[in-house]
């Protein structure tokens, strides 16, 4: 599948819009139509009520180290500012980005790629941005176009060495930017904070600034007392949140896959730190599971470890559950979600102040007169357990998910093209989305095979009746293998026609999807017959 047959899709059906379209839109933000809203739903709700509200406190589930507690929050966007500066994002939580002075385009230093060339004499760094097309041919042309040469001259261009990073070229004046004719005309590479800023109050001075949260889990660390005070969860438990986030990409891109605005979902495991390293395996593999469940089998989903040095000092393991997304050159992943060990490093940056991430054992990051560079809350976060007396700060294991993600990698999985009989009995191209049942938007559709004959009445009602079980769409309009098309692209299970032997024998017939498969049901089994499927 070609990601523009999925944009083009997505946009038809009403699954997804580009954010203030009529005003030629705004990088970064998109908006779910009628279609996109139910599907994200569904995508959040599969993940709440599998995580949290079905969640059986008293039974280990298959691969836990014990049973365990999970409890839910929706804390706000904006917080006390004090929250970022302990959790390192006001300081930290920055991409290096560079400008071109001749296009005045900005890019993310390490999303530019390129390879050596050498011809006429002077040995140049090609660059480019990682996109989906081929590479090799674009910095092949583009090097044939600074060098001045015919593609028929290609022979004289020497390459060395593969595409690799810009942050390995050390001198600049040699670049050619990805969409620049000249040589040098990148900056040097400066910070740039990803947190929103804005202002809190009417008469807000800089003093009142604030940030649009970066990441939902700082919420759940700085109401981790609370939920302690006010249930009775033991250790081990996780909280759970859904919301939005809000980052300044510097390069929004791949549709919604990098996004400024955007969900994510997200839980905090607070368990013993002995016990860590067992809920970490244990988290890491239920999550990728989840995505099989849905849908997302085989070799596009994978589950990487990071390697070693790819650790922040105080994390046992860190892996990502990434998918192969259409956009991605050939043999790329782009991550759905990361599984952290995050060990006590929030729970003590938000009692003690801003840990130093270049010390270990971890200590309070100190200013020139020896006075912690940003202040905690003071408060004490650690755990006491009531039976042993213990009393401890508790690990973390994160599995951060993004819905927005999710949800964009189930519509790719589920686009499909495959061949099907129209009316006639001839062999059409069909698009087809596959959606696992519990993510589809619409469960089932309704049609009156003509619109007469008492047709129409009978299938109004079984759409109200339906209607009351799950979401169902009712259409009277067309040949009824248009009518079927329609809700294919919509990726809807099943189709429910009422026809002339409706009349006479009450029964409809119900078509799946996927199989083509039609059968007759009686009127009344409709319900129950639909719901036993979609479950
Ligand atoms: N609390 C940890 C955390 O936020 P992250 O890897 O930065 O970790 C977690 O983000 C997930 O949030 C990612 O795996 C991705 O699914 C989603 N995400 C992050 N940035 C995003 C963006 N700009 N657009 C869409 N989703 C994003």
């Amino acid at each position: 599948m070609e990601m523009d047959q999925l944009v083009s899709l997505c946009k038809r059906r009403g699954f997804l819009f580009q954010s203030s379209e009529i005003y030629g839109g705004l990088n970064g933000f998109w908006d779910y139509g009628p279609l996109g809203v139910e599907l994200k739903r569904n995508v959040k709700e599969a993940w709440w009520k599998d995580m949290v509200t079905s969640h059986d406190d008293l039974d280990a589930p298959a691969g836990a180290p014990s049973s365990f507690e999970m409890t839910g929050l929706d804390c706000t966007i904006i917080m006390h500012p004090q929250v970022w500066k302990c959790s390192g994002h006001y300081d930290l939580f920055h991409d290096h980005m560079i400008d071109c002075r001749q296009t005045n385009k900005r890019y993310r230093y390490d999303q530019v790629r390129g390879r050596w060339v050498e011809a006429k004499g002077q040995r140049i760094f090609v660059a480019t941005m990682v996109e989906t097309q081929d590479e090799a041919e674009d910095l092949q042309r583009r090097a044939l176009k600074h060098f001045k040469l015919r593609a028929k001259d290609a022979e004289q261009l020497s390459w060395d060495g593969d595409v690799t990073s810009l942050t390995t070229v050390e001198d600049t004046s040699v670049v050619l930017g990805p969409d620049a004719t000249e040589l040098g005309s990148l900056t040097e590479p400066r910070e740039f904070n990803l947190m929103f800023k804005t202002i809190v109050g009417a008469m807000g001075t800089e003093e009142d600034a604030a940030f649009l949260r970066p990441e939902t889990a700082q919420g759940i660390f700085v109401n981790f007392k609370n939920v302690l005070d006010s249930t009775r969860v033991k250790i081990p438990f996780g909280i759970a949140q859904v919301g939005k986030s809000f980052r300044n990409e510097i390069t929004p891109r791949n549709f919604t896959f990098r996004s400024r605005e955007f969900e994510q979902m997200e839980i905090e495991f607070f368990c013993h730190p002995e016990q860590s390293p067992a809920w970490y395996k244990y988290w890491r593999d239920r999550r990728f599971q989840w995505y099989v469940d849905l849908g997302l089998a085989g070799e596009r989903l994978q589950l990487r470890d990071h390697d070693p040095d790819e650790l922040s000092h105080y994390s046992t393991g860190t892996a990502d559950i990434e998918y192969q997304f259409p956009f991605l050159p050939a043999g790329e992943f782009g991550e759905l979600e990361g599984v952290a060990h995050r060990g006590d490093f929030d729970l003590r940056s938000h009692m003690e102040g801003k840990l130093d991430p270049n010390t270990c054992p971890l200590t309070v990051e100190v200013d020139e007169h020896g006075q912690p560079r940003h202040r905690g809350s003071g408060r004490d976060l650690s755990y006491r357990d009531d039976e042993s007396g213990e009393k401890y700060v508790p690990h973390v294991i994160e599995p951060s998910a993004g819905a927005d993600r999710a949800t964009l990698a189930f519509l790719c999985e589920a686009y499909t093209e495959d061949q099907a009989p129209d009316e006639k009995g001839k062999l059409q191209t069909r698009t087809v989305m596959k959606l696992h049942p519990r993510l589809a938007p619409i469960k089932a559709a309704v049609f009156p095979l003509v619109k007469k004959d008492g047709m129409p009445e009978i299938a109004r009602d079984l759409y109200r009746a339906l209607k009351q079980h799950f979401p169902t769409f009712y259409d009277e309009k067309g040949a009824v293998g248009r009518r079927y098309r329609r809700q294919d692209e919509a990726g809807t299970p099943y189709c429910i026609t009422i026809d002339g032997d409706t009349l006479s024998d009450k029964t409809v017939t119900i078509r799946d999807r996927d199989t083509l498969e039609q059968w007759r049901v009686k009127l009344d089994d409709v319900e129950g017959e639909l719901s036993g499927r979609l479950k």
